[in-house]
C-alpha cells in the first residue's frame, strides 16, 4: 500500500538535512555547528535579567521566567471534560514492594490495574457468545494488549491465529513489542508483527500485529483467512482506506466461517454505526477511568502554532511542578517534530539547573525503532518530559503519566482530486472528536489539561464534527487492483461502510485500464494479476512488470526500491552544501534524470559492498538504503513469484526510461514558453523540484513520479522522455496529436473508459 509523502517542500527538506546532519556530526565527528549562535547571546542576556529578578524579588516564579520567553500565550478556561469512573483509585504499592519484583512480574500486576481487566470474564464470555463483537474503551484501557492475550489465554489460538490490525506500523511494531514482553516471548516468536516489506513473525506466532495494509494483502493470498481463529479490526475509528475495505471484506467471510470471530474495537463511543454495520454485532463496552480534564483555549487566534506550541510547553514547565506530569503535544509530522525539539533544546540549552530537566521524546512513523522505546520509559524524579508526537498518540499508542496536552489543532491530511487525479497531503485543521481525544490524552493519571491553540469560537464553529474517512478523500487504484483480484468486480455496489465518491472509482477503474491491468469489460488481466503481487503503488508495479519487456528488471528493482524509501535518501547540511551537491552531482553525470541516479546510487553502494563510510562519504543516509536493499530483496522475490526473469541491461538506459514510462505515462509534462512545465493530460502549471537533478536543465518532455504541493506543484522525481514513447508505450492514452508540437494548444481527447 502508498505510504504517505513523508516530506514537503525544500524549505523542510533542508530543515531536516540540518537536523539529521547535526545527529551525524554529534556522533561522528564531534564538532558542532550553532545556526542560533546570535540568537542564544541575545536570550542569554535575557535569561541573565530572569535570573537577577529571581533572586531579588520575591514573587512566583512564573512571572519571572515571562523573561525567558520572548511572548506567552493567554489562555481561558472554557470547560472541564467529566471524568469517567476516576473515583477508582489505581492500585499503588509502595516503591519497596515493586523494587523487589522482577520486570516481568512487574508487568503481570500492571496488567491487572489496566481497566479492561475487572471485564475479562465478561469479555471471554461475549466473545464465546457472538460471532462479531464491536467493543469500546478509552484509549489506554487495554483493548489493544489485553484482548489478544486474553484470547490466547482461552485457547483461542489452538484454533488458528489472532490477527490484530493497526492503522500505524509504528503502532503495530510498539504494541507488539509490549505483549511479547508482558508475554515473556521473544518478538516474532509467539508474538510478532508485520508491516509493508518487513516481516517479524515466525512459523510460531500465534499473536500476529500487523497495519490493516498488511492483512488486506493477505486475503489475496488466504482469502478465507483460514489460518486465523480471531480477527480484530483495532482503531476502527480511524477508518483508514484499508480498515474500510477491510470491514467489507471480513463480514463477507465471517458468513461462511462461523468459527471465525470478528472484534471491531474503537476508542470512540460512536459505536451504533459499526454495529448496525455488522448485522446490529452487540456493542461490548469497557467502562473507561479517565479523571477531569480542564480545556483552555487561546484568547485570539495564534499565527504560528508551532511556535505557540513550545512557548506554550516551556511555560507549563516552568510554572508547573516538574513531579506532576508530562507534556504531550501533537504536531503534524516529522520535520515539524525535528524542528520543535531543535528549538526547545536550544531555548532550554544554557538554563542549567534553573529549570528542571526537561526529557524531549518525538514520536513518529518514520523513527528508528530503537528511539521509539524512549517514550514509553518512566520520567526520572525531578525531570518532565514533554512528547512531541504526531497524531499517532490521539488512540494508537498510550503514553503513561502524561497531565498536559497541547493542541495547535491539526494534522497532516491526504486530500484527493478525482477529475485531476492528484493527491496531496495537505496540513488540515482536525475534528472536533480528534480534539476531544486528544484532550482525553491527558487524564489517564490524574486530572489532567489540554492546552488548544485555537480560540473556542474555532472549535464551536469552524472544526467538523468528525474526520471524513479516507476512503471519501484519497486515490483508490490501489484498492481497486486489490478488490478486482480477490475476484470483487461490481465495487460500485461493494458493501462499503461509507461509499466513495462514484467519481472516483470511475478515475481509478480509468486509469487501471489504462495501465492495461484491467480490460474493456473491467476484468483483471494478466498483466494486472502480475501487477497486484506488489505491494507498491499499481504504477510502479506496472514498471516492474513492463521491464520484462525492455530486459532491465534488476535496475527497475532497485529504482522502485530507492522511490519506496521516499526521499530521505541525500541530507543536505548547510555549511557543506558545495560537497554535497557535488556529491549529487557524481550521480547525476549526462542528465539521466533522476531514477536513473537513484539507480546510480544504489548501484555504486553495492559495489563498495554495500558501505557506510561510502554512504558517509556521499552524504546519503546510511539508514535509507539499508532499507531500500530489504525491500528490494523482497521485490526480488516477488519477481520470481510472477516468473519474471531477474535480467540486466544497465547499458541501455533508454529501456529502463521506457519501462518506467510504461507505469506513468499518465504523468508526463511538457515545457512551455514560459519556462513552465504543463501536465499533458489535464493540463496543470506545474515546476520541477529544485532537488532534481534536472531543474537546471529544463527538458522538453518530462515523466514524474509524484506531485507535492508546497509553494508550487512541483513534480518530484523527473526523467527526461521522447514524446514519440508516449504514442508508442500508450496509444490509448496518447494518440499523435497529443505531442506534436502544432497540438500544444489543443486539448487532449478524453481518456479511455473501462466500459
Ligand atoms: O488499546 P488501548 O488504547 O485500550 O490500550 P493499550 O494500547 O492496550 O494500552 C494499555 C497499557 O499498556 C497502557 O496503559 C500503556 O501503559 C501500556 N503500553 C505500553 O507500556 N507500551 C506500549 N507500547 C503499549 C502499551
Ligand atoms: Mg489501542
Amino acid at each position: 500500500m502508498p505510504e504517505a509523502y513523508d516530506q514537503e517542500g525544500i524549505v523542510n527538506q533542508e530543515k531536516r538535512f540540518s537536523v539529521a546532519l547535526q545527529r551525524y556530526r554529534d556522533t561522528n565527528a564531534g564538532e558542532k555547528m550553532n545556526p542560533f549562535a546570535e540568537q542564544e547571546a541575545w536570550e542569554d542576556h535575557q535569561i541573565g535579567k530572569a535570573t537577577l529578578k529571581f533572586g531579588s524579588k520575591d514573587k512566583k516564579k512564573s512571572d519571572d521566567y515571562q523573561f525567558v520567553f520572548e511572548n506567552q500565550i493567554d489562555f481561558i478556561k472554557a470547560s472541564v471534560m467529566d471524568g469517567v469512573n476516576f473515583q477508582d483509585e489505581l492500585l499503588t504499592e509502595s516503591l519497596e514492594e515493586s523494587m523487589a519484583k522482577s520486570a516481568f512480574e512487574k508487568l503481570q500486576e500492571d496488567r491487572k490495574t489496566l481497566p479492561i481487566y475487572r471485564y475479562r470474564d465478561e469479555l471471554l464470555q461475549a466473545v464465546q457468545d457472538h460471532q462479531v463483537l464491536v467493543i469500546v474503551g478509552e484509549t489506554g484501557s487495554g483493548k489493544t494488549t489485553q484482548i489478544p492475550q486474553y484470547l490466547h489465554e482461552a485457547g483461542y489460538t489452538e484454533r488458528g491465529k489472532i490477527g490484530c490490525t493497526q492503522p500505524r506500523r509504528v503502532a503495530a511494531m510498539s504494541v507488539a513489542a509490549r505483549v511479547s514482553q508482558e508475554m515473556g516471548v521473544k518478538l516474532g516468536h509467539e508474538v510478532g508483527y508485520s508491516i509493508r516489506f518487513e516481516d517479524c513473525t515466525s512459523d510460531k506466532t500465534v499473536l500476529k500485529y500487523m497495519t490493516d495494509g498488511m492483512l488486506l494483502r493477505e486475503f489475496l493470498g488466504e482469502p478465507d483467512l483460514a489460518s486465523y481463529s480471531v480477527v480484530m479490526v483495532d482503531e476502527a475509528h480511524e477508518r483508514t482506506l484499508s480498515t474500510d475495505i477491510l470491514f467489507g471484506l471480513v463480514k463477507d467471510i465471517s458468513r461462511f466461517r462461523p468459527d471465525l470471530k470478528l472484534l471491531i474495537s474503537s476508542a470512540t463511543l460512536d459505536a451504533e454505526k459499526f454495529s448496525d454495520y455488522f448485522d446490529s454485532a452487540p456493542i461490548f463496552k469497557i467502562p473507561g477511568r479517565r479523571f477531569p480534564v480542564e480545556i483552555h483555549y487561546t484568547k485570539a487566534p495564534e499565527a504560528d502554532y508551532l511556535d505557540a506550541a513550545i512557548v506554550t510547553a516551556l511555560q507549563i514547565h516552568v510554572t508547573q511542578e516538574p513531579g506532576d506530569g508530562d507534556i504531550l503535544v501533537f504536531l503534524t509530522g516529522q520535520e515539524e517534530i525535528e524542528t520543535a525539539e531543535e528549538i526547545l533544546k536550544h531555548r532550554t540549552r544554557g538554563l542549567g539547573t534553573k529549570i528542571p530537566e526537561l526529557i524531549i521524546c518525538p514520536i513518529y512513523a518514520n523513527l528508528p525503532t530503537e528511539l521509539q522505546a524512549k517514550i514509553f520509559e518512566p520520567t526520572p524524579e525531578g525531570a518532565r518530559k514533554v512528547v512531541l508526537a504526531t497524531n499517532i498518540a490521539e488512540t494508537s499508542l498510550t503514553i503513561d503519566g502524561i497531565k498536559y496536552v497541547i493542541d495547535p489543532g491539526f494534522s497532516k491530511m491526504k486530500s484527493y482530486n478525482p477529475r485531476t487525479g492528484m493527491e496531496s497531503l495537505l496540513v488540515t485543521p482536525i475534528s472536533k472528536a480528534s480534539a476531544n481525544q486528544r484532550a482525553g490524552r491527558s487524564g489517564r493519571t490524574g486530572p489532567g489539561k489540554c492546552f488548544r491553540l485555537y480560540t473556542a469560537y474555532n472549535y464551536y464553529n469552524d472544526l467538523d464534527d468528525n474526520t471524513v474517512p479516507e476512503i471519501q478523500r484519497t486515490n483508490l487504484a490501489n484498492v481497486v487492483l486489490s478488490l478486482k483480484s480477490l475476484g470483487i468486480h461490481d465495487l460500485l455496489n461493494f458493501d462499503f461502510m461509507d461509499p466513495p465518491p462514484a467519481e472516483a472509482l470511475l478515475k481509478a477503474l480509468e486509469l487501471l485500464f489504462a495501465l492495461s491491468a484491467l480490460n474493456k469489460l473491467g476484468e483483471l488481466t494478466k498483466v494486472g494479476r502480475r501487477m497486484a503481487e506488489f505491494p507498491l503503488d499499481p504504477m510502479l508495479s506496472k514498471v516492474i512488470v513492463a521491464s520484462e519487456k525492455y530486459k532491465c528488471s534488476d535496475e527497475i528493482i532497485s529504482i522502485a526500491a530507492m522511490l519506496s524509501v521516499g526521499s530521505s535518501i541525500f541530507y543536505r547540511p548547510k555549511d557543506k552544501q558545495v560537497h554535497v551537491d557535488n556529491a549529487r552531482l557524481n550521480f547525476h553525470t549526462g542528465n539521466v534524470g533522476d531514477h536513473i541516479a537513484l539507480l546510480k546510487v544504489y548501484s555504486s553502494w553495492k559495489e563498495t559492498n554495500y558501505s557506510t563510510q561510502w554512504c558517509y562519504e556521499n552524504y546519503i543516509q546510511v539508514r535509507s538504503m539499508k532499507r531500500a536493499r530489504d525491500i528490494r530483496d523482497q521485490l526480488e522475490g516477488l519477481l520470481e513469484r510472477v516468473e519474471i526473469e531477474l535480467t540486466s541491461n544497465s547499458n541501455d538506459l533508454e529501456g529502463i526510461k521506457k519501462a518506467i514510462t510504461a507505469g506513468y505515462f499518465p504523468h508526463s509534462a511538457r515545457l512551455q514558453k514560459s519556462g513552465f512545465y504543463k501536465t499533458v493530460k489535464h493540463p496543470q502549471t506545474v515546476h520541477i523540484h529544485p532537488t532534481s537533478g534536472l531543474a537546471q536543465v529544463l527538458p522538453r518532455w518530462v515523466v514524474y513520479h509524484e506531485l507535492v504541493l508546497t509553494t508550487k506543484e512541483y513534480m518530484r522525481q523527473v526523467t527526461e522522455l521522447k514524446p514519440e514513447w508516449l504514442v508508442e508505450i500508450a496509444p490509448h492514452y496518447y494518440q499523435l496529436k497529443d505531442v506534436e508540437d502544432s497540438g500544444s494548444k489543443k486539448m487532449p481527447r478524453g481518456e479511455g473508459r473501462a466500459s
